[in-house]
């Protein structure tokens, strides 16, 4: 016997991964406007096969699900056929990758819905503040709460999505119930102060959860299913006047159903960045949720190398996903594994744009490619670029004569 390490496999349900070095849901707003993924989202995603499990950046579950501009979609045939080559290409690799479906309720806006309507959540309460929609950063709206009688087509909307994310070749599906979207909206009372089934009592708050968790379990199975929370987050607005009974109870029942894993987002992440100072549901931790919870655990949220050797091998968590770090390291395990340095992820290209801050940032063995060209040791070939058609096998090469010309 040997003490888990961070590069051991594990078995997260029916998803095998390889080691527990996982890349999280990364919204890069580079999909078509009919949801398609975007062109270079298969040399992206392969480039970062190595990981244990890639989830995918969130996925919209339907039109009115869409609160983003720019990001992709898994409600029709031709957005399946349009992650086939991704999901393909991962798997060739030896990679595993899940759908993140989301549906961002009322933190979407009249410019990113059918028609330009207003959108729906539970309450009619707006978040504070600006949103990035499709003109720029604008005012959240005060949303359209939801009818009874429509959260049933919104459920198997649900479903729908995470049938079509088998189809497309994905291993399995992660609910995106965290960081103030829909689901997260109604479980939280800040948000949701409706009168009927869906809000009041936590077990009325958990109620669309736990309905969307049944009917996408019904369709793919517990064992390829992952739900990701984020408790501590006060990003949208998000707050809950009991925090640790409210999860306490959902992390019950979603341990009763046997999911592949509960993704975890930490204490000090707020959306897409770190925070200082100290949020009101900051102790429920992967600590307190190891204590609380009876499944797999991956965490989120300002792990380093050392952070998540320690989180692994002390048997707190399972799997560590590394954000920001995997948008600008596609090849972050064997960085870590070998304690190399890391390239540094730069926010201008996080969402939105070309190519640039997408596929060129580079691997190790891209590296030493530039080395090899530099002295000589490598002969460059004629018209190999980076771009969406840029083989596999060739991306490499191509970064390192394309660094050779830029810095010429
Ligand atoms: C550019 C960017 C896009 C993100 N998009 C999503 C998303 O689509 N879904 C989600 O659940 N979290 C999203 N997140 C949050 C990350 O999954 C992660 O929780 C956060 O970056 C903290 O991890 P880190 O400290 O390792 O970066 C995003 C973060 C970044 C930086």
């Amino acid at each position: 016997m040997h003490d888990v390490t961070l590069f051991d496999p594990v078995k997260l349900g029916a998803l095998l991964l390889s080691n527990r070095v996982v890349m999280p849901p990364l919204t890069r707003s580079r999909a078509l406007p009919d949801g398609r993924p975007g062109p270079s989202a298969r040399l992206y995603y392969a480039q970062r096969a190595s990981a244990g499990l890639i989830v995918s950046e969130g996925t919209a579950i339907s039109p009115e699900g869409v609160g983003n501009p720019d990001i992709p979609g898994l409600w029709n045939d031709k957005q399946v056929q349009a992650w086939k080559p991704v999901t393909d290409a991962v798997h060739n690799e030896g990679g595993a990758i899940v759908a993140q479906l989301w549906h961002t309720g009322r933190a979407s806006h009249p410019t990113l819905q059918p028609e330009g309507k207003t959108p729906v959540g539970p309450s009619a309460i707006a978040i504070s503040g600006l949103t990035f929609a499709r003109d720029g950063r604008v005012p959240y709206v005060i949303p359209r709460p939801l009818e009874t009688e429509e959260i049933p087509a919104i459920v198997h909307q649900y479903a729908q999505a995470a049938a079509n994310a088998r189809t497309a070749g994905f291993d399995g599906v992660e609910l995106h119930a965290a960081n103030g979207y829909l689901i997260d909206q109604f479980l939280q009372d800040s948000s949701n102060q409706r009168a009927d089934r869906y809000g009041g009592s936590i077990e009325n708050r958990a109620r669309l959860l736990l309905e969307v968790v049944d009917a996408i379990t019904n369709v793919v199975g517990a064992e390829r299913v992952g739900v990701r929370l984020s408790p501590s987050s006060t990003f949208q607005d998000m707050a809950d006047s009991d925090p640790t009974t409210l999860f306490s109870y959902v992390l019950d029942a979603l341990a009763s159903r046997a999911l592949a894993y509960l993704h975890l987002v930490e204490p000090g992440i707020v959306g897409d960045d770190t925070v200082t100072g100290r949020r009101p549901a900051d102790d429920i931790d992967s600590k307190w949720v190891r204590k609380n919870y009876a499944g797999r655990i991956i965490a989120t949220g300002g792990y380093d190398r050392e952070r998540a050797l320690r989180a692994v091998t002390s048997g707190t968590v399972d799997a560590v996903a590394f954000g920001r770090a995997f948008i600008a390291n596609p090849d972050l395990p064997v960085r870590l594994i070998t304690k190399s340095p890391l390239n540094e992820a730069h926010r201008d290209t996080f969402y939105g744009g070309d190519d640039h801050g997408y596929l060129d940032y580079p691997s190790l063995a891209a590296e030493r490619l530039l080395a090899d060209l530099t002295e000589g040791r490598t002969e460059p070939e004629q018209g190999l670029q980076l771009n969406a058609q840029t083989p596999l096998e060739k991306w490499q090469l191509a970064w390192a004569q394309q660094q050779l010309i830029t810095r010429a």
